[in-house]
Order: structure tokens, then C-alpha cells, then sequence
């Protein structure tokens, strides 16, 4: 578990968080987002990666069977689809917010599966 959270869906979340946003410098703000097709095409690749480790998670031997776990598992796999069609659609603001809803179901799964994780 440990090795599919470090090594598949952290790298993916990242791909996606860090592909759009707001940077703020000393020379003043500056709004992040991917501009070219190539680009596009690895936030694209980041989206598919996590929403197939929504698969990985469903798998019985990872689920035991637990109705909550996979329902976060499902919902991992319905936002990392929408934020597909927000990269599909090259609509940087959606998949902003998209991003923002990832990163709640990563915290609800780690609020009832992962309670060490949590921090003060
Ligand atoms: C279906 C439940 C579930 C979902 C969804 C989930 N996690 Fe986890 N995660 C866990 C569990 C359980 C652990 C504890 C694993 C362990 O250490 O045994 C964990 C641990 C982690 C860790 C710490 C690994 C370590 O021990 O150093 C990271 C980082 C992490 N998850 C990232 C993510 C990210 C990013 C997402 C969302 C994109 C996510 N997780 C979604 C269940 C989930």
C-alpha cells in the first residue's frame, strides 16, 4: 500500500497540482498552466495514472471488501475522469478546482484508513 501511494498516486497528484495554479514571487503573480500540446499531453498522462490507481485500490486484496474504501476509490476514479475532461476541454480553471476535489478524496480515505497520516 504504502509503495502504490508513494511510488503511483502521489507522482500523479503531483503531475496534476502542479501543472496549474497561482504563483506568487517577488516580481509579482503569475498564473501556471500547461501551454503546449506536449504539455497537455502529461498532465493527460498523470490524470489516466490516477484514475487507474483507482482500479488498483478497488482490488479485493486491497479493499477487503470495505463498502467506505471502495467508495473513495470510486470517487478517486470519477474526479481524476473529470479532470480528464477538463484537460481534454483545455480548461485550466476546472482543473484547478478539479484538483482541490482530488486532494479531498485523498483526505478522506486517509481520515478513516490512514489516521497516522494526519497531522496536528
Ligand atoms: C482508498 C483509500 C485511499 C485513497 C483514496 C488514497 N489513499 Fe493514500 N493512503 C491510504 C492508506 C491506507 C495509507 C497508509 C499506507 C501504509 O502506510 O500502510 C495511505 C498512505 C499514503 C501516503 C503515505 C505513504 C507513507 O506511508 O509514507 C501518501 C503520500 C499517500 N497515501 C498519498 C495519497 C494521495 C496523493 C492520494 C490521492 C490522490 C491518496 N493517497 C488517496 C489510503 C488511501
Amino acid at each position: 500500500m504504502k509503495d502504490l501511494m508513494l511510488n503511483v498516486l502521489d507522482p500523479a497528484a503531483d503531475g496534476i497540482w502542479e501543472s496549474v495554479g497561482t504563483i506568487f514571487t517577488a516580481e509579482g503573480r503569475f498564473d501556471k498552466a500547461p501551454s503546449t500540446d506536449d504539455e497537455w499531453a502529461v498532465v493527460r498522462m498523470h490524470a489516466l495514472q490516477l484514475a487507474e490507481s483507482g482500479n488498483l485500490l478497488m482490488l479485493p486484496a486491497r479493499s477487503s471488501g470495505s463498502p467506505e474504501w471502495i467508495k473513495e476509490s470510486q470517487a478517486l476514479i470519477d474526479q481524476s475522469n473529470r479532470a480528464l475532461k477538463a484537460i481534454e476541454a483545455k480548461n485550466t480553471d476546472a482543473l484547478f478546482t478539479i484538483g482541490g476535489d482530488i486532494y479531498d478524496v485523498c483526505t478522506n480515505c486517509h481520515k478513516q484508513f490512514a489516521q497516522q497520516l494526519s497531522r496536528p
